[in-house]
């Protein structure tokens, strides 16, 4: 009997042991809500392959740590849907984080749901300057088009006389459209025209036309990266604009790496200032070219949403290591709040503690053939450590 009453109380603390172990492992619940249909789909399949990718190659979680990815299809710029996807994964999947977020008006419309459910927001892609005051739970990993755009047009309002703005009527453009007037105004130039073009299904050639009306030195251009790019790319050329010697300029939007080889030569020497080229031949971004190309093939290319998403990738690990798999809202936020990563594929990056903005450098780049195909050859850093300039110059936190 009391062998038998041992055996039992053995059994049974096995049995406890074996129940013990998945209790103690944790599961943290990623919500990822990226734009994986319709026209706009190479954007968010270029961010989840960067998530894929980085979770593959960095086993760095404490140990008993796991990551429950839950991805889901926005379809593109559709802020209730976005919604209401991003509801469902915060009360039935009890996410811990959400990330994702291609579109501006997708993080604008989750923005308030991450507030009241202290869920931390990691911004993969929307690049409009307001968003991260929405929330005190936001950080972003991107960019923002101020960014960009605002030292493009400092630079481009040195170098010529009378530039034309064309850009996509939303959050984005609308940024550009300001920042760039703002360069190349404090630059020195004058702007002789400005046009806002539909974001859904657009038809560049009448704008184009237009732009080419005006006789500018330059057209200035921010649209959605992916096909868009590439559509009012051929308006230009199939209208002569570059024979008629108007020069294209914009953000790395406009000329984006994993588009470059659908655009025939027409962007030969098309010059944009951004903060990441695949062509890039920084060590980081060697590596991480060369990881992306083993995974998915020599002829896939990385985009800038890809840095962007890899980034984020990268903060969510160090805060759950930080953190050691016991997630607090609160502290995720702060330990953000000093994220730093001097080896990211794009250059050196960190997060404003004052405003959970991203913070890095931004290469002026011109679109010229290496080894027979096109690619953005960084020319120079134009700015180095480069704050969201909407938020320096309105002094919002
Ligand atoms: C945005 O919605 O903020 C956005 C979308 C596409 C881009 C850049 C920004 O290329």
């Amino acid at each position: 009997m009391r062998f038998r009453a041992a055996l039992r109380a053995a059994l049974a603390a096995a049995c406890g042991l074996a129940l013990a172990a998945p209790v103690a492992a944790q599961t943290i619940k990623i919500g990822s809500v990226l734009t994986l249909s319709g026209p706009n789909a190479t954007l968010g399949e270029n961010m989840d392959k960067a998530i894929k990718l980085y979770m593959k190659t960095h086993e760095l979680l404490p140990p008993g740590v796991k990551i429950d990815l839950i991805t889901r299809d926005d379809g593109g710029p559709n802020p209730d849907k976005a919604k209401q996807l991003v509801q469902e994964l915060i009360v039935r999947d009890k996410i811990q984080f959400l990330t994702g977020l291609t579109w501006t008006p997708n993080a604008m419309s989750t923005a308030a749901l991450c507030t009241e459910a202290k869920v931390p927001m990691f911004i993969m892609n929307a690049g409009t300057s307001v968003i991260t005051t929405m929330s005190p739970y936001i950080a972003r990993f991107s960019f923002t088009l101020w960014q960009s755009t605002y030292p493009l047009g400092e630079w481009a309002g040195k170098k010529y006389k009378t530039a034309y703005i064309a850009v996509s009527d939303f959050g984005p453009g609308h940024d550009s459209e300001a920042a760039f007037e703002k360069g190349f105004t404090d630059g020195g130039g004058t702007i002789v025209g400005k046009v806002r073009i539909p974001l859904a299904n657009p038809d560049f050639v009448p704008f184009m036309q237009r732009a080419k009306d005006a006789k500018p030195d330059v057209v200035f251009a921010f649209v959605p990266a992916g096909k868009q790019a590439t559509a009012i790319m051929k308006a230009y050329g199939d209208l002569g604009m570059d024979k008629a010697g108007i020069k294209f300029i914009g953000p790395g939007d406009l000329v984006t790496d994993e588009e470059l080889p659908n655009m025939g030569d027409v962007p030969l020497g098309v010059l944009t200032v951004h903060h990441y080229s695949a062509a890039a031949t920084r060590a980081a971004n060697k590596a991480f070219i060369s990881a992306w190309k083993k995974e998915y093939g020599p002829n896939s290319t990385p985009s800038f949403m890809s840095v962007g998403a890899w980034d984020a990738m990268d903060a969510i690990y160090y805060v759950i290591r930080e953190q050691n798999g016991k997630i607090d809202p609160d502290k995720t936020m702060a330990l953000l709040r000093n994220y730093k990563n001097p080896n990211s594929p794009r250059g050196p990056i960190s997060i404003d503690p004052e405003t959970r903005d991203i913070v890095q450098d931004e290469y002026l780049r011109e679109v010229r053939k290496v080894n027979g195909q096109l690619a953005n050859v960084e020319i120079e850093t134009i700015a180095t450590a480069v704050k969201d300039p909407w938020k320096e110059f309105n002094q919002k936190k």
